[in-house]
């Protein structure tokens, strides 16, 4: 068994599906696996020139991937059945490519009302609180037990482990939200209810030693959306919220902005063992043409992109020097 897992490494946002749809091009992987968050995650993919957002279905259905729905995550059934007309409207091919663990938990309509009423935090709404709060309450519904899921629910462990389908199963993870935003090790309470580190992506059923490369995904500036103050106060974040198009693809919330915070991408990248990091977004400080990211205390400018891409490798890899490090513009690819 081989596994790669996508990691974001701040707080949602920075172009996972991007990088899980590149991979999935140029690897033969036999399963991409969801291992976190329910349907407060929004994927935007572009696929044949057709913009996607997925909330719950793993972005390999898109490339003839057979695509799971790990137990770390929780399901909404209602917004799962419509995902899938969505990508059969567009003449994707869904049929027993998607798959939903028997132990994935679900969200019900209760979870949904009780997520409404948040003030405090700033959720999706979604019910991904409520719905991971009555798992570990040992109070939860389990996907096996909806009849209307029958012919999706798969039992994990006799699929990576005990089937002979597949000569070796090579998966790949992707994760929903992002290092900043999870449960243990983000600004809690401004956090989600999941874990979004690579030990999430284990806890799907895949022993550690399987685990080939670790993506960490980043942003070259920063976005975070929900109830804490996070906007910098430049007015060039006003303008990277613009060209960047930095609103929710859940919610349509405008994300609030602010400089790279280098400490942060260096401390996401050592927790979670990141052999590979995709840095995204480059093109959009190149139009806003101004460079600046935090290091410790200090507030750094730069003249070019030339030059703050490159402390921003060099610091990294004085970190982690095995790592390789890719930056990347918007659309393109890496
Ligand atoms: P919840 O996950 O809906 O409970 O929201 C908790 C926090 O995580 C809020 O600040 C949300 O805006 C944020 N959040 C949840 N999912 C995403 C995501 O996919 N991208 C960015 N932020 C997210
Ligand atoms: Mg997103």
């Amino acid at each position: 068994m081989l596994a790669d897992i996508i990691v974001d490494l701040q707080y949602g946002d920075c172009g996972k599906g991007k990088i899980a749809s590149h991979l999935c091009k140029i690897n033969d992987y036999t399963h991409v696996i969801r291992y976190n968050g329910g349907c407060n995650a929004g994927h935007t993919i572009y696929h044949n020139g057709e913009k996607i957002i997925t909330h719950h279905i793993p972005c390999g259905v898109l490339h003839g991937i057979k695509s799971i729905i790990g137990p770390g995550c929780v399901l909404n059934v209602d917004q799962f059945f419509k995902e899938i007309d969505e990508l059969e409207s567009i003449g994707i091919n869904t049929k027993n490519l998607i798959k939903i663990a028997s132990n994935v938990h679900i969200i019900t309509d209760f979870h949904l009302i009780q997520d409404s009423k948040d003030t405090e935090i700033g959720t999706t709404k979604r019910g991904n609180g409520p719905a991971y709060r009555d798992k570990y309450d040992r109070k939860g519904m389990l996907a096996l037990e909806m009849p209307m899921l029958a012919e999706y629910i798969i039992d994990i462990y006799d699929e990576l482990h005990q089937s002979s389908e597949f000569e070796e199963v090579k998966i790949l993870f992707e994760g929903a939200q992002g290092f900043g935003l999870d449960v243990d090790w983000g600004d809690y309470p401004f956090v989600t209810s999941s874990h979004c580190t690579v030990g999430s992506a284990i806890l799907n059923g895949v022993p550690p030693q399987c685990i080939r490369d670790v993506w960490g995904v980043a942003k070259i500036y920063e976005t975070y959306v929900g109830a804490k103050e996070f906007q910098g106060i430049d007015p060039e974040l006003d303008e990277i919220r613009e060209i960047g198009q930095e609103f929710g693809a859940t919610t349509g919330r405008p994300r609030q902005t602010n400089w790279l915070d280098l400490d942060l991408l260096i401390k996401a990248s050592k927790i979670n063992g990141v052999s590979k990091m995709v840095i995204n977004k480059v093109d959009v400080l190149e139009k806003v043409d101004f460079w600046k990211m935090y290091e410790g205390p200090h507030a750094l400018e730069f003249r070019n992109s030339k030059d703050m891409q490159g402390h921003i490798e060099h610091a990294l890899k004085t970190n982690m020097p095995q790592m390789e490090v890719f930056f990347s513009g918007n659309k393109e690819k890496i």
